[in-house]
């Protein structure tokens, strides 16, 4: 019996997470690495008791939570590994990931747990290496050009 109503429920997740899957498109992206992103909540979300983001990263099989936010309390619990780096808007639950690192790459899906279970998979990430900023590069160039400028003249 136990058992049973266990199987509906997950026949029931995973149908869900089918037609969302199918009906939204995520919006793809590509972030430097080292950059801060503001994940914004674009979805209208159903009463909750916990929202959740979670990410399916490229580099792996399964999904992970970032945060969960306790609707009641707001109380916001971020997962060990994205300590210090992750900022949730209890207002408006969009997620900011600093210093993106490559690993982060992945799908990036809201899910909601209380009147229904709707995962929502919003953004779709690519980390990208930061050689040929301006900021590095054009900085040694400046110094360069003047020390050359006060060698010659
Ligand atoms: C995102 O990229 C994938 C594969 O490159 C593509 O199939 C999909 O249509 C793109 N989504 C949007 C919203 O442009
Ligand atoms: C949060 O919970 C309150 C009551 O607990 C409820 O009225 C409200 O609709 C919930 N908010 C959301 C976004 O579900
Ligand atoms: C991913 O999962 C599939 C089965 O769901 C398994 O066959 C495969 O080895 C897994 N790959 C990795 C990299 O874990
Ligand atoms: C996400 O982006 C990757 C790489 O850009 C692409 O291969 C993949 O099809 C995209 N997935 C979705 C669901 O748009």
């Amino acid at each position: 019996m136990a058992l049973n109503h266990l199987l509906v429920s997950l026949i029931v997740l995973l149908t869900f997470k089918t037609v969302s899957f199918a009906e939204i498109q995520p919006k793809n992206l590509s972030v430097h690495a080292g950059d801060s992103y503001e994940f914004v909540q674009r979805e209208k979300l159903p009463d909750f008791s916990l929202l959740m983001w979670i990410i399916t990263p490229f580099s792996k099989n399964y999904s992970e939570t970032i945060v969960t936010c306790d609707n009641e309390t707001r109380t916001v619990d971020v997962s060990s590994s994205y300590k210090d780096r992750v900022v949730l808007n209890t207002a408006t639950f969009s997620l900011t990931l600093k210093k993106m690192l490559k690993t982060d790459s992945g799908l990036y899906c809201t899910t909601t747990i209380g009147q229904k279970t709707i995962p929502v998979c919003q953004y779709n990430v690519s980390v990208v290496d930061n050689h040929g900023s301006t900021t590095t590069n054009f900085l040694p160039l400046i110094l360069l050009t003047s020390t050359l400028s006060t060698i010659m003249f």
